[in-house]
């Protein structure tokens, strides 16, 4: 990425198919598929960007969290690289990549209200700058991509859940079957989707042998909850922001779950009706990517931050630290 954050290459290598066959991602695969893929992916970057790596003017690489053996193959080749060719290195949080992507693509300006959706994190957070993340909410139990990948998995719809939840979901009644709506309403900006996961359990178990339009009906009624909630968090949110920060009032949803095209407009009808605007990065840049990193390393070294080689990776590593140690899930 240049400095201005033009894409000079944007490549993705999916290890889903090396997964697959275990219903579900493989720590040890997935260290392996990084030894592995890594360098060949890094030369066919510079190659497609056309630069040498004396042109670059820094190195970022993820530093956490996620499945360590992953995170530490690609820190300490960032490492590498900006050691022998001594260039600036910024230690990089993926949420924080998650949480920049819409200044790249939209341009937004601070202060805005961010719900970050992916895998591993449900959470709404104010963000007043770069590194600047107060949370105001979180899940209580699981993500919401992992309430995704499960309700799949129990509909047998294959891994990974997201996008075939949504295709199901496609083709069914939202309407059909009864499911909770856990937390909504209530008076802080937390999610549950625990009970909700059990529900959908309970109502597969009742249903016996589903249709292939039960299925689909099933996909619909959970992916209607999730909407509902998300969409009441959001809303209760937003208030609250309203009520500390001067308007106009943006709205960002980012994290693989936001690549969720009903759910997308389920939160554009409470964007508006709340009187912010909605902003949410195409498709490829809310699913995990490596330009959402590059992005965040530029915003990081226009402000002259910088990490030194001592930085750790970390399997845990809140946006907000504070707000992590108070006991919440992070
Ligand atoms: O951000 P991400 O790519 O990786 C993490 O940082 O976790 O998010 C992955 C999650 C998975 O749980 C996946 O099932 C979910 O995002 N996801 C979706 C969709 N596409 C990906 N969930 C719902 N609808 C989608 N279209
Ligand atoms: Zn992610």
């Amino acid at each position: 990425m240049d400095a201005d954050g033009t894409i000079l290459s944007d490549i993705v290598l999916s290890q889903l198919d090396d997964h697959r066959p275990y219903g579900g991602v493989v720590p040890e695969i997935a260290a392996r598929a990084h030894v592995e893929h890594l360098d060949a992916i890094i030369t066919r970057a510079m190659s497609d960007a056309g630069l040498d790596y004396a042109d670059l003017s820094g190195i970022a690489a993820t530093a956490g969290p996620g499945l360590i053996g992953g995170v530490m193959v690609g820190l300490m080749t960032g490492k590498a690289i900006a050691l022998a060719r001594k260039k600036p290195f910024v230690a990089v949080n993926h949420l924080e990549g998650h949480a920049l992507t819409a200044r790249l693509t939209d341009q937004v300006g601070f202060p805005y209200l961010l719900l970050l959706i992916s895998g591993g994190h449900c959470q709404l957070l104010e963000v007043t700058g770069v590194g600047a993340y107060r949370r105001i909410g979180t899940t209580i139990d699981d993500a919401v991509g992992e309430a995704f990948d499960k309700t799949a998995k129990l509909l047998g719809l294959g891994f990974p859940g997201g996008p075939a939840v949504e295709a199901a979901a496609a083709r069914g009644n939202p309407a059909a079957v009864a499911l909770p709506r856990p937390l909504a309403g209530t008076d802080t900006c937390n999610f549950s989707f625990s009970g909700l996961k059990t529900a959908v359990l309970h109502a597969v178990r009742d249903a016996g042998l589903l249709s292939e339009a039960g299925r689909a009906d099933m996909a619909a009624s959970f992916q209607a909850a999730v909407g509902d909630v998300l969409a009441d968090r959001a809303a209760r949110a937003m208030t609250q922001f309203a009520l500390r920060h001067p308007g106009p009032h943006t709205f960002v949803v980012a994290g693989g779950v936001a690549a969720n095209q009903a759910l997308r407009s389920r939160l554009a009808t409470v964007t508006a009706a709340q009187g912010f605007a909605l902003v949410v990065p195409p498709v490829r840049l809310c699913t995990d990517n490596a330009v959402m990193i590059a992005w965040a390393g530029v915003e990081r070294l226009r402000l002259g931050l910088s990490d030194d080689f001592t930085a750790p990776p970390r399997a845990r590593w809140p946006l907000d630290a504070a707000a992590a140690a108070a006991g919440a899930k992070a």
